[in-house]
């Protein structure tokens, strides 16, 4: 089995009230994933906090605004400055969600879905093709939660995604928690999404909570990872191996030591189930 991905630990997403850990050198999580956008500015606290993050673990880039499932072309002004960020900062890798956000030269500010055509495969393995090209390497790709579908799907998302990494080369963020929202919301088993990924092709897992509204989960980023995401992380570590795992926690950021302890808890788990 080849695994050429590097192995980052377990590490959280670094958002505003944290910063200051970035300026004062005290992360002491394994490695850190900030977001793309707010980065992408002269100068300023924000580069003052990349550069304090980056002398200290690892940093990632999570895009959330590619919209490599648009049918508009690629915005090569962003995609330009993102590889001046990246050839600056050096990150781990950069990744952004596999969905579509532009239509008509308006941003949707929102992940929607893709419906898994073979048309829409063969325009996102183009468009991945295109970033990577200017990126100068490959794109992860994460899973987003979603809450409608379309009736010309022909695949199951799981499929769409392994087989648009599989031909383009670009890798998987395989978000666990969009994983158990999407499985309430479209009754699949979320066991069946962990195999119809290749384990070659992950690259990180996301964790993160959600809010359980009855007749359909939502991906709130709010309050501590769930037991349900924590269970169906055991067995994406069986299934794929020692893959550097995140905490994404938006919504009411805790205090920072409650934010690693998360982390750690992901360390622990991994480390069981690694030993086995
Ligand atoms: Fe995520």
């Amino acid at each position: 089995m080849k695994h050429d991905r590097p192995s980052l630990g377990h590490g959280v997403g670094l958002r505003v009230p944290h910063y200051e850990k970035a300026l004062d050198g005290s992360l002491d999580v394994d490695w850190v994933e900030v977001i793309t956008e707010n980065f992408l500015g002269d100068g300023g606290r924000p580069r003052a906090v990349l550069d304090g993050a980056r002398a200290q673990v690892p940093v990632v880039l999570h895009g959330v605004s590619l919209g490599i499932g648009s049918v508009e072309p690629l915005d090569m002004d962003y995609l330009g400055r993102v590889r001046a960020l990246s050839d600056r900062v050096e990150p781990a890798w950069i990744s952004d969600h596999l969905c579509w956000g532009r239509i008509d030269g308006h941003h949707a500010h929102d992940l929607l879905p893709l419906p898994y055509s073979q048309e829409a495969l063969d325009l996102v393995v183009e468009r991945v093709g295109q970033v990577q090209d200017v990126l100068a390497r490959p794109l992860v790709l994460e899973n987003v939660s979603s809450y409608v579908a379309y009736a010309h799907s022909v695949m199951p998302e799981w499929e769409f995604l392994a087989e648009i990494a599989s031909r383009s080369g670009a890798r998987v963020l395989l978000d666990v928690n969009n994983i158990v929202v999407s499985a309430k919301n479209f009754e699949f088993e979320p066991e069946h999404y962990l195999r119809g990924i290749p384990t070659d092709l992950v690259w990180q897992f996301h964790l993160a909570n959600h809010t359980d509204r009855g007749h359909y989960k939502f991906d709130s980023h709010k309050g501590a990872v769930s037991q349900e995401v924590w269970a169906l992380y055991r067995l994406a570590v069986q299934r794929f191996g020692d893959v550097s795992s995140l905490i994404e926690w938006d919504e009411d950021v805790p205090a920072w030591d409650i934010l690693r302890g998360e982390a750690r808890k992901a360390a622990q788990i991994a480390a069981q189930e690694l030993s086995r």
